[in-house]
């Protein structure tokens, strides 16, 4: 096995003390599968990345419902029999996080058909079903928070639903996915942006992207080929919310270079500004609706705002890290009924 060290200084995760997998808290360093593992030869894996926030109940986990539903949903598109239902799952998160006593990480559910069988029949393998976590500061850079990312347009064409459905959020459609990030930051840029097969904006390679023009705020259709993020969700409620417009709407390349503002969402890279596309600097430079937009998330994920509370479920800190994981927390049972249709 590679030593955590080794592991610590290559990738930057931090060991934890447990992983949650098929319903148990076992110890980090015992989360292991077989190399033979059916899911890491074909992709046919799903996977979740959602975050929990230091609060001043301690922690509390952003969205988790709607995480885990469509956990569920994506497993469901690709007849993956999950062997535990969403409360199952919700309860597992809570947990874990108890369990390694972090308030502030990203949480990775993940099922995936294990050792068994191989050959592309995946239904003939069985599907297990982990939850890890390590703490991870904004992906896209805590500078860049700020002051903005320069992204570029990929020469990649996002996978559509002829091919991978995006909105099940599938292993393998992040081959797609890295492709274009590996261009991107060979090429010297932070991000990438991809198109769909008609030429339209798409999205980033795991965000969501949203435009600003006139004081008007836009972002793709599900139909553009997305995930339909749960971020992307809670920026277009906070949007109406506020009273500035909002279109769901297809934009194209050149309506980049000419939008007032543009941002990414998305539970890893929270809401971060592009303040270049392809060399071209986007709007003034300053992002006043984005920074406001980003001001009230942050408040929302950390609990300060109690229009956004039922966004939040609450994790009670263990006496002991590792000793007392389960509590029955009070875990709102399914999405909250704000949710953007498309
Ligand atoms: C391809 C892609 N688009 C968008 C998003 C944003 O989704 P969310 O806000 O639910 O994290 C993600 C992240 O999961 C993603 O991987």
């Amino acid at each position: 096995m590679v030593p955590n060290a080794l592991v610590d200084s290559m990738v930057g995760i931090r060991a934890l003390n447990k992983i949650w997998m098929d319903g148990d808290l076992v110890d980090w360093d015992e989360a292991q599968i077989h190399v033979l593992s059916h899911g890491l030869h074909y992709g046919y894996a799903v996977f979740e990345g959602i975050r929990c926030h230091r609060t001043d109940r301690w922690s509390a986990v952003f969205r988790l419902p709607e995480h885990i539903e469509r956990f569920v949903n994506s497993a469901k598109v690709y007849r993956m029999r999950l062997p535990f239902d969403a409360d199952a799952l919700n309860q597992g998160c809570v947990d874990l996080i108890r369990a390694n006593g972090i308030p502030e990480a990203y949480l990775r559910p993940i099922a995936f058909s294990g050792y068994g069988e191989m050959g592309l029949d995946p239904t003939k393998s069985a599907v297990h079903v982990a939850i890890g976590m390590w703490e991870w500061p904004a992906y896209l850079g805590a500078e860049n928070v700020e002051r903005g990312v320069r992204a570029t347009v990929s020469s990649w064409v996002r996978i559509d639903s002829r091919s991978l459905p995006p909105q099940a959020k599938c292993a393998a459609n992040y081959a797609n996915s890295a492709l274009a990030k590996m261009e991107a930051v060979s090429g010297g840029y932070d991000e990438a942006i991809l198109l769909n097969s008609a030429g339209m904006v798409a999205e980033g390679p795991g965000e969501n992207i949203f435009r600003v023009k006139k004081g008007v705020v836009s972002t793709p259709p599900a139909s553009s080929g997305i995930l339909r993020g749960i971020t992307r969700d809670s920026v277009i409620r906070i949007v109406r919310d506020e009273g500035i417009e909002f279109q769901r709407t297809d934009f194209t390349r050149e309506e980049l270079f000419t939008s007032d503002e543009l941002f990414y969402a998305g539970t890893a890279a929270g809401i971060t500004p592009i303040r270049e596309v392809d060399g071209r600097p986007i709007g003034s430079g300053t992002y006043p609706i984005t920074g406001h937009l980003r001001k009230i998330y942050e408040d929302a994920i950390h609990g300060r705002s109690p229009k956004y509370a039922a966004w939040l479920t609450p994790v009670p800190k263990a006496s002991t890290a590792s000793a007392e994981p389960a509590v029955k927390t009070e875990i709102r049972r399914g999405p909250v009924a704000t949710r953007s249709r498309r």
